[in-house]
């Protein structure tokens, strides 16, 4: 196996076990869409987990796959080590193959000794193999498949034989292969206490999978003894390229000599690690990002945030004062697109992330190693964790990296003292920390879909079926019979229904038979294509294998089936003005509206809100006609399907293309949603409003058609009636100056009242002209956990005008929450309103404690709908914002 490279040795182990009748599984994505108790895919086996428990069956025992994984910020966390050894990487792929319920420890034994003695052609003298401390069976497996003498099979009792993927999830004892790269280097066999040394290294670990960890204290068999493995394939290629280093093997070889060019500085022993670095944290960094992890401050962002930052304060520390690594990414692109073609289409998405992140940061970076390399002269052993946090909170420093700062300066840093600064803004993120976002699929889901066939979907072109109850389910348990007033879910065989999937929501209508009648509010798709009906008996009652018609709300589907196309046309016309990079990052159709939310870093100006508005409606003008088609994915891709990024489709997809170009049509996605049948069925086309929902993320909301009719005009009443006012106050402030004319002495009192008209009339203009004025009017609409919020900040707004906006605001959403701050001559005030039918969960009064304390003022006072306070401090009108948002 000489010098093979990397990309060969990767396909030389998947043709092996191909070969041994396993099938080839693609990697599964980094974010994984089957475990919210998982950051991050930190091993091969995580895709297979529900496998390995008997939840989820699939038409193979056997699979091989080459898997994409990062270990930081996890369990499995080498974050701190990358760069200071030669074979920690945050991104690596893993090598495995899988049993499931098939072959077991012999089997997998002898499938691994052939494969590295015989096609890799590793030399057996130079292996050993550990196993579990009580594993007799593997031991003696290892003697008689390896023939190997007792002392090269050691026994390990501790944690590092017995494998386990988190806190929970399927585990059992394993057997690590290790490789002695020879005593030229330091280090010593597993089990001393040099273990840890570059000598022996375990270059595969099997694992004999036995048991479930369900809970902290609570452990199970798996129904069948299985098989999961992992080979590390940049540790892997090191060998096999005759090196102990993997960053010496020709992949990383490639990226690093390519940073050296572009950083224009030669590699030597002295900046080994910061090479190493930047080439680990590139791949880490650009992966993710593929996926549309984006950094951020909190969850999965965060950590590439802590990735990224690492590794550009590295290329900084080369020399370089440009960002670097949007350039880097296309060395790694050229390498590594033929097995993840991910890396081609989120380019655009990947190097301008690159490039904004690396920017902002470089800018902060300076600085703030300036304010450190102050601190440390001035203490010798331990840093104060103020300064850390200092360094945190306005340099951008995240605690690894000011650690790994100190690391050659064996400092430490008062991480306690650090922590409790910390305290607050960590629980906050712990707090909205949520997992994968995909609900964990209830348990009772996968033992209903093995029962049943997944439903048939009958409603691209019908809005009414018949069908034949299959299940039904009250209290989430299964039940014969769902009676009249019971709430419950029905699952049929077929359905016109739609579940609620792509960000359209689901259908809602009724399903009858004889005096039977059950209003449906709302239709969910589990394990992606069981669609449940959940509602409420209203007369009569139903038994399995009951016959029953299901009629959807039409007008309902009509609604939102004409904002589904509308998203489509949206996101392909922000595409058009704006650039390549913006994809989908979620979306929300419902009938009476649409939210979009896409990966760009600035706000939109209105010239460019225009032009995407103009797209829209003159697709929509055309009145063409709408096609589906269906594809294989590679077709699609094609075709010029957008595909979105860490989805994952089978092996038909649904394509729609809409919009008259001429030869071509304007925009085609990947959909299973609904559309209309001709774009002129969306009706006119408006932009609402925009918002920023993360660091690189923005949100648009729009109206169409009938809803956006009357919102214009509600908009419109509103304005007239304030200026209806103006005008009469005006025409009234007229007559009196002209009844002055006749009048030379004006008595005292006749003086007063008019300069107090006169003075009220001018605020008014001038109040008006204010909130008129974009710039100093800023209000930003947005919504948490289903509740509408909005944010507004006038700058030159005396107080006591904040009463009105709140209920100009209380008018415009409905329903919400109305925060308001307006700053005049050093004073800032803020008032916050609550719709009538919030008052029970929300209090006014609360908000604007909280937000009065951070603006320097005092509690202020109010009721639960409305409420007011004043305070000095305007730079904190934001950090306030932040604040609120979070109480909701
Ligand atoms: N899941 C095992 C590991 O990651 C193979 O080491």
């Amino acid at each position: 196996m000489a010098d093979k490279s990397l990309n060969e040795i990767r396909n030389t182990f998947l043709k092996y076990f191909e070969k041994n009748d396993h099938k080839i599984v693609e990697s599964s994505n980094l974010v994984p869409n089957n475990d919210p108790t998982l950051m991050f895919a930190n091993s091969g086996m995580v895709q297979f987990k529900n496998v390995f428990t008997g939840l989820e069956k699939r038409d193979y025992q056997r699979a091989t796959t080459s898997q994409k994984c990062v270990r930081a910020g996890g369990k499995h966390n080498d974050l701190e080590n990358v760069g200071y050894t030669p074979r920690h990487h945050t991104f690596f792929e893993m090598l495995g193959n899988f049993s499931f319920g098939d072959y077991f420890k012999e089997q997998a034994i002898h499938y691994a000794w052939n494969l590295i003695t015989k096609d890799f052609g590793i030399d057996k003298n130079r292996l050993y193999v550990t196993v579990y401390h009580e594993d007799d069976e593997a031991f003696n497996f290892w003697k008689k498949i390896a023939g190997f003498s007792d002392e090269k099979i050691i026994r390990i009792s501790t944690s590092d034989n017995f494998w386990s993927m988190g806190e929970t999830g399927p585990c059992g004892p394993c057997s690590e292969i290790f490789y002695d790269h020879g005593d030229h280097l330091a280090g010593g066999l597993p089990g001393t206490k040099d273990e840890d040394g570059d000598r022996f290294i375990e270059i595969w670990n099997l694992v004999f999978m036995q048991y479930e960890q369900v809970s902290k204290d609570k452990r199970i068999n798996l129904p069948k003894p299985s098989v999961d493995t992992g080979m590390g394939l940049e540790r892997v290629a090191a060998l096999l390229q005759g090196t102990h280093d993997n960053y010496e093997t020709d992949h990383f070889k490639k990226i690093i000599s390519s940073a050296s060019e572009i950083i224009k500085i030669k590699q030597d022993q002295s900046n080994q690690s910061s090479f190493r670095v930047i080439a680990d944290h590139l791949r880490a960094s650009a992966f993710l990002i593929a996926e549309g992890v984006l950094p951020s401050n909190e969850g999965r962002g965060y950590v590439l945030r802590r990735i990224m930052r690492r590794g550009m304060r590295h290329s900084h520390l080369l020399g370089s004062k440009e960002p670097v690594f949007f350039n880097l990414f296309e060395t790694l692109r050229d390498e590594m697109s033929g097995n993840y073609p991910e890396l081609v289409r989120a380019e655009s998405l990947i190097k301008e992330t690159l490039r904004m992140e690396e920017e902002k940061f470089l800018v902060l970076l300076d600085r703030g190693i300036k304010i450190l390399n102050d601190e440390v002269s001035k203490i010798d052993k331990v840093l104060p964790g103020e300064v850390a946090f200092k360094l945190y909170d306005t340099y951008g420093f995240p605690l690894d990296l000011t650690e790994d700062i100190l690391r050659n300066k064996s400092m430490s840093i008062d991480t306690e003292k650090f922590q409790s600064l910390m305290k607050e803004s960590r629980e906050l993120a712990k707090k909205n920390w949520k997992g994968s976002g995909d609900a964990a699929v209830e348990n009772i889901w996968f033992g209903i879909k093995d029962k049943l066939e997944a439903t048939e979907f009958l409603g691209y072109e019908t809005n009414q079926a018949e069908g034949i109850i299959l299940s039904l389910l009250k209290d989430n348990k299964e039940v014969k019979e769902l009676k009249e007033n019971d709430e419950g879910i029905i699952v049929v065989n077929q359905t016109p229904f739609y579940g609620e999937s792509g960000g359209q929501v689901g259908d809602t209508g009724e399903i009858v038979a004889n005096d039977f009648k059950f209003e449906v509010t709302d239709v969910q798709k589990k394990l992606g294509d069981l669609f449940v009906h959940y509602g409420k008996v209203i007369s009569g009652s139903i038994k399995i294998k009951d016959s029953v018609e299901l009629k959807i709300n039409v007008d309902r589907r009509n609604n939102t089936r004409a904002y589904h196309s509308a998203t489509h046309l949206l996101h392909e016309s922000l595409r058009r003005v704006l650039g390549d990079h913006v994809t989908q990052k979620g979306s929300l159709v419902e009938p009476s509206r649409l939210r979009f939310d896409f990966s760009h870093m600035k706000p939109i100006p209105t010239e460019e809100i225009n032009k995407v508005e103009n797209f829209v409606n003159t697709m929509i003008s055309k009145k063409s006609d709408v096609k589906t088609r269906i594809m294989t994915p590679n077709e699609a891709v094609e075709n010029g399907a957008l595909a979105l990024f860490g989805e994952k489709y089978g092996d038909e997809v649904r394509v729609l293309s809409m919009g008259d170009e001429g030869d071509k049509y304007f925009s085609t996605e990947l959909c299973g949603g609904t559309h209309v049948k001709n774009t002129g069925d969306i009706g006119k086309f408006k932009i609402i409003s925009q918002s920023s929902i993360a660091a690189g993320v923005r949100r648009i909301e729009a109206l169409r058609d009938k809803q956006l009719e009357d919102y214009l005009k509600n908009k419109e009443k509103l304005s007239n009636i304030s200026s209806e006012k103006d005008d009469e106050a005006i025409k009234d402030l007229s007559e009196q100056i002209s009844k002055l004319g006749g009048k030379p002495n004006l008595d005292q009192s006749d003086q007063k009242t008019l300069i107090k008209n006169l003075t009220k009339q001018l605020e008014t203009i001038s109040v008006n002209s204010i909130l008129e004025d974009k710039s100093k009017n800023k209000i930003t609409d947005d919504e948490i956990k289903g509740i509408k919020l909005r944010l507004q900040k006038v700058d030159g707004l005396p107080p006591k005008e904040l009463r009105k906006l709140v209920d100009k605001g209380k008018k415009e959403l409905g329903e919400g929450i109305i925060i308001v701050f307006a700053s005049k001559d050093d004073k800032v005030g803020i008032a916050v309103g609550v719709t009538d039918k919030l008052t029970d969960k929300f209090d006014a009064v609360q908000f604007v404690k909280v937000g009065s304390e951070i603006i320097g003022g005092q509690g202020g006072g109010g009721r639960k709908d409305f409420a007011q306070a004043g305070g000095q401090d305007q730079s904190k009108i934001e950090e306030a914002f932040k604040k609120l948002k979070t109480l909701i």
